[in-house]
């Protein structure tokens, strides 16, 4: 077995940081939320779980006028049926959280 040089482990490390920063600012972003107390799993009742939901946006990826129309109705008050969670994100947050989700949520 070769041992690794400094120079492999240096890159080794900048995908690491690079690959998994974004996605733990959106976990902890949705534990902050308490998104994770509807949408985790075991989810509450019919929730849709965040696996779920990636799947449910995966085919967004690249359509980008859909993509904002999906932020914005994330953050819209409905009358019934409504969760007070998502309508207090911020339009940066809801942002974040659907265009992970268009990602693979994880
Ligand atoms: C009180 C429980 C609850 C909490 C807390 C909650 N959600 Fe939801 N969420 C739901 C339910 C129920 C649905 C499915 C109904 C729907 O689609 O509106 C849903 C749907 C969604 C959807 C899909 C919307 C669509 O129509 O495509 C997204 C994205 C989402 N939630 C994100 C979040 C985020 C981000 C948070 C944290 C800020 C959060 N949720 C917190 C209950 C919750």
């Amino acid at each position: 077995m070769k041992k690794p040089n400094r120079c492999s482990m240096v890159g080794m490390l900048l995908v690491l940081t690079l690959t998994t920063q974004p996605v733990l600012a959106s976990m902890n972003l949705a534990l902050d939320k308490g998104c994770l107390s509807c949408h985790g799993s075991p989810p509450r009742g019919k929730t849709p779980t965040f696996t779920q939901l990636a799947e449910r946006y995966a085919p967004l990826k690249g359509q980008e006028s859909q993509i904002k129309e999906k932020i914005k109705h994330l953050r819209e008050h409905h009358l019934f049926g409504g969760v007070p969670a998502h309508e207090r994100l911020s339009a940066d947050e809801a942002g974040r959280f659907v265009r992970w989700l268009v990602d693979g949520g994880h």
